[in-house]
């Protein structure tokens, strides 16, 4: 807000829209908004609003407008301090999102000005511009609208990791009856997708019959609300009471794979350490697998989630898209049970 004050105290006459006016004229495009957090805690509270200038790239690094960036639960989670040993302060939230290269830092080659990417690696989309090193962005094929192309990361990239892990653990035999939690949200309707497609049955688990009777629309197999089905194996990311009753009734030989908590509660070690010669229990997270797959690697990982969003199967319903400015008008829609699909930011 520093050059907002300046002027407002420079020309006290102003009204408040001229202060606008002439702030705009004087940073000609050097500031721009960003999203900040500066302390742990509730997202809705701690996640502040600052205009700030924008860096330069250095060596080996671009400059990247974001146009799209995705809202999802785990752009929330570090900002609770739930990673807290990994987390630096200050930061700015965002993981997933597409931008278009406004500048190229010395040294950097096979990228251009005015190409669209997605940066990965780190967080920091929920901002006008970004800097990040040229190894960390991917581009985007033309055809890809930038609403889809902001979330052909995350979630695709993390339901092909889960599916790989559970072919991997049933050694190629199909048919098996694999539950997904939470099996409306975004990851979730993918899943569903993918294991079918590998020959395993799906198996959604929902919690009400409202998010049953949406979900029917788009799949056809077997929805669960309120009750525990025995299982080959679990693809959770809702954790605590419903995930421990669902590992309970595991089959011998089977697997559990959490990679979400959003009950706010992990599973009961002691369950798990009970089972452990008869289950196999594994946490997956899609940021540790990125920090080790070649590039070449997470490019043709790419490739098939541009495929799936272009054939439909994965891409995401986007329920609305809110300017960076309106933050906290998107962090409260996060929260509201009638959200039908993803949150986008405009920055
Ligand atoms: N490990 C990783 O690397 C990784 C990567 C991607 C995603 N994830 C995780 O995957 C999960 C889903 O992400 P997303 O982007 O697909 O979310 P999303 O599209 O925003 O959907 C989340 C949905 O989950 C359901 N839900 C919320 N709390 C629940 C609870 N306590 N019990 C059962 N269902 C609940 C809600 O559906 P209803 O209100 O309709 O019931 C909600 O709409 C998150 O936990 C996320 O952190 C993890």
């Amino acid at each position: 807000m520093a050059v907002h004050v300046y002027i407002a105290k420079r020309y006290p006459d102003f009204a408040d829209r001229d202060v606008c006016r002439l702030f705009h004229v004087v940073s000609r495009g050097k500031i721009m908004l960003r999203a900040v957090v500066r302390a742990f805690g509730d997202p809705r509270q701690v996640i502040g609003l600052e205009e700030t200038e924008r860096g330069t790239p250095g060596s080996g690094e671009v400059e990247i407008r974001i146009r799209r960036a995705a809202v999802n639960p785990s752009d929330l989670i570090p900002v609770t301090g739930a990673y807290r040993s990994r987390t630096a302060l200050p930061f700015v939230p965002g993981f997933e999102g597409v931008g278009e290269i406004v500048r190229l830092g010395a040294g950097v080659s096979g990228l251009a000005i005015g190409q669209r990417v997605l940066p990965i690696g780190a967080s920091g989309l929920w901002q006008g511009h970004l800097i990040r090193p040229a190894e960390w962005c991917f581009a985007v094929p033309d055809d890809l609208a930038d609403d889809q192309a902001a979330m052909a990361y995350v979630n695709p990239l993390t339901a092909f990791r889960l599916v790989d892990a559970v072919s991997t653990h049933f050694r190629g035999t199909t048919g098996r009856r694999i539950g997904v939690t939470a099996a409306a949200s975004a990851i979730g309707k993918m899943l569903l997708v993918l294991l079918a497609e590998a020959g395993f049955q799906p198996v959604a688990l929902v919690r009400s019959a409202a998010t049953a009777t949406r979900l029917a629309e788009s799949f056809s197999g077997e929805i669960v609300t309120a009750s525990t089905p025995a299982l080959d194996a679990v693809l959770d990311a809702v954790g605590g009471e419903a995930g421990n009753a669902l590992f309970r009734n595991i089959r011998p030989g089977g697997a559990f794979i959490q990679y979400g908590a959003l009950s706010g509660a992990q599973l009961d070690p002691a369950l798990v350490t009970a089972r452990r010669e008869e289950v196999a229990f594994s946490f997956l997270w899609l940021r540790n697998w990125v920090h080790s797959a070649p590039r070449a690697t997470i490019a043709a990982e790419f490739d098939r989630s541009f495929t799936g969003i272009r054939a439909g199967y994965l891409a995401s319903a986007i329920d609305t898209v809110f300017a960076l400015s309106e933050l906290p008008a998107a962090l409260a829609r996060q929260d509201d049970p009638s959200r039908t699909g993803k949150l986008l930011i405009a920055p």
